[in-house]
């Protein structure tokens, strides 16, 4: 039985999830209007990444029955200075969703709840790869800089990212 408290922050987190996408939409839009189409690019996938998180959340509420509701959120942030201020601020806004995460598993721990215990090891996984993501890249924008070259070689690799969602397990 999933207690009115866990739905409510489960509840939560489906739109904090969507809120996630929209914080990369805005990036997105950022980095395309820099004319830098690989960086435009990678926040695309990401995008499509936190809308499959959000429909987990929601698939996961309806099938325990539980009830969603959405709600609107702040509006994202449009202007930074330089790539590297997009990826610091992606890697705060990734550890933040890493600890909503710990507090849904506290919460579930708490309640035994090995049903959601179980659903949520996937996200505590997934934000790993989000956090190691983020931090190799702004590395490497420290390494590159102000080369302009170098700069270019990171936004062709970015190109080359997709989205490709998990299998379901
Ligand atoms: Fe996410
Ligand atoms: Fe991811």
């Amino acid at each position: 039985m999933i207690s009115d408290k866990l739905f409510s922050a489960l509840n939560d987190q489906v739109n904090y999830e969507f809120y996630s996408a929209q914080i990369y939409l805005a990036m997105q839009a950022y980095c395309a209007s820099e004319d830098l189409n690989g960086f435009a690019n990678f926040f695309k996938v990401q995008v499509e990444e936190e809308r499959f998180h959000a429909s987990k959340f929601f698939d996961y509420i309806i099938d325990m029955n539980g009830k969603v509701i959405i709600t609107g959120f702040e509006n994202p942030d449009t202007d930074f200075n330089s790539m590297l201020t997009v990826f610091k601020n992606t890697l705060e806004h990734e550890q933040i969703v890493t600890k909503r995460i710990y507090n849904l598993m506290d919460i579930a721990t708490e309640e035994k709840e090995h049903a959601t215990i179980s659903f949520l090891k996937w996200f505590i996984d997934e934000q790993i790869e989000e956090e190691k993501t983020d931090n190799s890249i702004i590395k490497k924008l420290q390494r590159i800089g102000e080369d302009k070259a170098a700069l270019y070689m990171l936004d062709a690799e970015l190109m080359l990212r997709v989205f490709t969602p998990p299998t379901p397990v």
